[in-house]
């Protein structure tokens, strides 16, 4: 059973105040917070079983490599990959995508070739391929998104042309919550012989991802967001397209052999994991995965669609907050500004007087923001520990601000 005060004593820093309130966290979509059984496996591996991986033969690298590689398994259990070598395990999203664009679409793209993006990318599945654009003259084709931030899967797969390579396209988006989907998109592209990266950052944290369900090629998250450790992350590769890629960065670990005149790489996905890894923060990551999948992936969903419906309710009544988007299919996360209130930076400032975190900005997702014609906007990211009771203190800071302001 699902009970989100077992939950909330989970997270240290949840009982914490800031400001003299107490701490509602509300910026999820940037970071999540980390339960204490993270905190305690980061202290347990530098305490007491920490040494380099892959390279002793002593009692302390034996014990810090079996429970890194462990790792790998767990992955490939949170995304049900068909086999733990289809994961390679790295710093987080923007490393697996820009290991996408040198390793694989470096060398399989050409001049004249073109990338199918939503308009709704964050900037690490964007800009990766804008260094393709500079470099070999590949062309970004972009797919607009609705007046309610829907993303119909139709216009990405009637955007695939003779010369288009690969669709990359997010899960969730960072901004709008929506949810994509992904797995029409990717099964329509295959069936065209073009290769799918779906960026797992925002989705494979609010709902269970089967990977060979959507059939993508390509699937990075990243575990800060994942109740994780900063610097943490995996990419799924599906086992054909890692045969397609070579390695580009070099060094230990991800070669066997190396002479004067000659190199042999490691198998497949050592061969893409180059020097010294984050050992830590990976081990971290791997007890944060289990720790979700015992609460249970589908409880967090289902509780969060709940949350996600009572803030929805909540935020839609206030006629002077203006929500960006409301998607027919979308995940716990708004973004808004208000009609009185100058900048977003000034709607979080008060906020965070009342204890309540949010983000403001562009959230790097600068051709969005394009789209709807703003600069900036406030954001407000749920967590499965989060509260409606947590809802109703934002709504009372924004009625604060909307009062100072208007
Ligand atoms: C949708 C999306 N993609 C990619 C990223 C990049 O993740 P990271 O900075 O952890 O690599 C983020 C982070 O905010 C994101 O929300």
């Amino acid at each position: 059973m699902f009970d989100v005060s077992e939950i909330r004593a989970d997270f240290p820093i949840l009982s914490r105040e800031v400001n003299g309130k107490p701490l509602v966290y509300l910026d999820n979509g940037a970071s999540s917070q980390k339960p204490e059984v993270v905190i305690d496996a980061i202290t347990r591996a530098y305490k007491d079983e920490y040494a380099n991986v892959h390279r002793g033969l002593h009692y302390l690298s034996n014990l810090a490599t079996e429970k890194y590689e462990s790792v790998r398994g767990i992955v490939a259990r949170f995304l049900n990959a068909s086999d733990e070598n289809e994961i390679i395990l790295n710093s987080g999203t923007t490393e697996g995508i820009n290991m996408v664009a040198y390793a694989w679409a470096m060398e399989h793209l050409k001049q004249g070739d073109n990338i199918v993006l939503s308009v709704m990318e964050h900037h690490a599945n964007i800009v990766p391929w804008h260094f393709l654009r500079e470099r070999i003259g590949i062309e970004l084709k972009w797919v607009d998104i609705d007046e309610y931030g829907n993303l119909n899967p139709q216009s990405v797969i009637d955007a695939i042309d003779k010369n288009t390579k690969l669709v990359a396209i997010t899960h969730m988006s960072n901004v709008l919550g929506t949810i994509v989907d992904v797995k029409t998109i990717c099964h329509a592209a295959k069936s065209l012989g073009v290769a799918t990266l779906v960026d797992g950052s925002q989705g494979a944290v609010h709902m269970p991802v089967d990977v060979q369900e959507i059939g993508c090629d390509f699937y990075p998250i990243t575990g800060h967001k994942l109740c994780g450790p900063t610097g943490s992350g995996a990419i799924y590769v599906k086992a054909e397209r890692m045969e397609e890629m070579r390695p580009f960065l070099g060094g230990g670990d991800m070669i066997k052999e190396v002479h004067k005149d000659s190199i042999i790489y490691n198998d497949p996905p050592m061969k893409f994991e180059a020097g010294t890894p984050g050992i830590v923060q990976t081990i971290g990551f791997g007890v944060a995965l289990d720790y979700m999948m015992k609460v249970g992936l589908k409880n967090i969903e289902r509780y969060e669609a709940e949350l996600k419906d009572y803030a929805h309710e909540r935020l839609t009544a206030l006629n002077w907050l203006k929500l960006q988007g409301q998607p027919d299919n979308k995940g716990g996360i708004f973004s808004f500004t208000m009609e009185n209130a100058g900048h977003a930076h000034d709607i979080s400032t008060i906020l965070d007087k009342k204890g309540v975190a949010v983000r403001a900005g562009q959230h790097c997702a600068g051709p969005l923001m394009d789209h709807m014609g703003i600069t900036a906007s406030c954001r407000a990211s749920f967590a499965f520990y989060n509260t409606k009771s947590e809802v109703d203190t934002l709504v009372d800071a924004l009625h604060l601000a909307n009062d100072l302001f208007g």
